[in-house]
């Protein structure tokens, strides 16, 4: 199989190249940074600098679209909302166009989205059924999604991979929270009530190859692990795993004063349940987190 994806030098989509890889299959990558693609994704994945070099007679089995641009790391700025769009539906919009002028159209397409979705809640349980929220992160998931649901029209069988939080000890939320809670500064985040759905990043991969072969996927999938912890359970967790004390709570009107409606990421959360997945009868290797961080953190004790 040739699989074309986007966002491949990113946290997941490198796990991805090197399990793609392994199984055989060719891939490409999109990526701004063509010179760092062997180094970062493997001396065997070749390159694509910008779609404009997707010609309608190259053929692409799949598509994985995974790329934009990180949404915590700056201030929800005017300017800032709009990269956020554009690095997402922008280039799917753009991807939908190639796949629409390819003589041969991929098979499938699994484009990226976010539990961000369902908005924010300390109540509900969230499945795919359940509609979309109201704020900047649902209408950006949501816009996502439209854009790639366009490849439908083609006969392309699309997959919107909802993601919750990827635990890796490389990158990610796991990586930011980690030097804190090393020196014993780890802190809950607000009053700790709200939900924090996780995925262990193998558990991930695994839904994503999974998703990939299975022709009969089709939709909407929570790529989340079936029991979503609170941050206050996650804090105590993390500093167990790591046997260090975590006394400290991070007010929530301090990071509203540092991060503007960004906090919401941290501050909000919603309890997901990857219905979808579980009907299709997919085994999670990790379904709890303590066994979860115990297995990421081995060498970080
Ligand atoms: N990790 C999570 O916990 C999580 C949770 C929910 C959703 N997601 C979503 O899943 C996707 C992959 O996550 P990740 O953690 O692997 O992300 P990541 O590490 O931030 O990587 C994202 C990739 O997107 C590409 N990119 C960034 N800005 C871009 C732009 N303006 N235009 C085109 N490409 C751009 C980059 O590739 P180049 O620099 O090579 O071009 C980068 O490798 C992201 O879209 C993310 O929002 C992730």
């Amino acid at each position: 199989m040739h699989i074309l994806i986007t966002g491949g030098t990113g946290l997941i989509g490198r796990r991805l190249c090197a399990a793609l890889l392994a199984r055989g299959e060719q891939v490409t990558v999109l990526s701004r940074r063509p010179h760092l693609v062997a180094e970062i994704c493997g001396a065997a994945v070749r390159t694509m600098r910008s779609l404009d070099e997707w010609m309608p007679s190259m053929h692409f089995d799949a598509i994985i679209n995974l790329a934009g641009e990180p949404i915590i790391d700056a201030r929800w700025t005017t300017k800032r909302r709009q990269i956020l769009l554009d690095s997402r539906v922008g280039l799917t919009e753009k991807l939908v166009e190639k796949i629409q002028q390819a003589q041969v159209k991929p098979r499938v397409l699994l484009s990226g989205s976010a539990i961000g979705f369902y908005g924010t809640d300390e109540t509900q349980n969230f499945t795919e059924e359940a509609g979309a929220g109201h704020d900047f992160s649902a209408d950006l998931c949501m816009q996502w999604e439209l854009a790639a649901q366009a490849a439908q029209t083609f006969g392309v069988r699309v997959v919107l991979l909802r993601t919750g939080l990827v635990l890796d000890e490389t990158g990610g939320v796991l990586k930011k929270m980690l030097l804190p809670f090393q020196l014993g500064l780890g802190s809950q985040l607000g009053n700790g009530r709200q939900w924090m759905s996780w995925i262990h990043s193998q558990d991930y991969l695994r839904a994503v190859l999974h998703l990939l072969d299975d022709a009969s996927a089709q939709g909407a999938f929570n790529l989340t692990a079936p029991n979503a912890v609170t941050n206050a359970e996650f804090t105590k967790v993390l500093a167990k795993t790591l046997h260090r004390p975590a006394l400290f709570v991070a007010p929530a009107f301090v990071l509203r004063l540092a991060m503007g409606e960004r906090s919401d990421l941290l501050l909000g959360g919603q309890r997901v349940l990857p219905q979808s997945l579980l009907n299709q009868q997919f085994q999670f290797e990790f379904a709890d987190l303590v066994p979860a961080l115990a297995d990421l953190l081995k060498a970080s004790k």
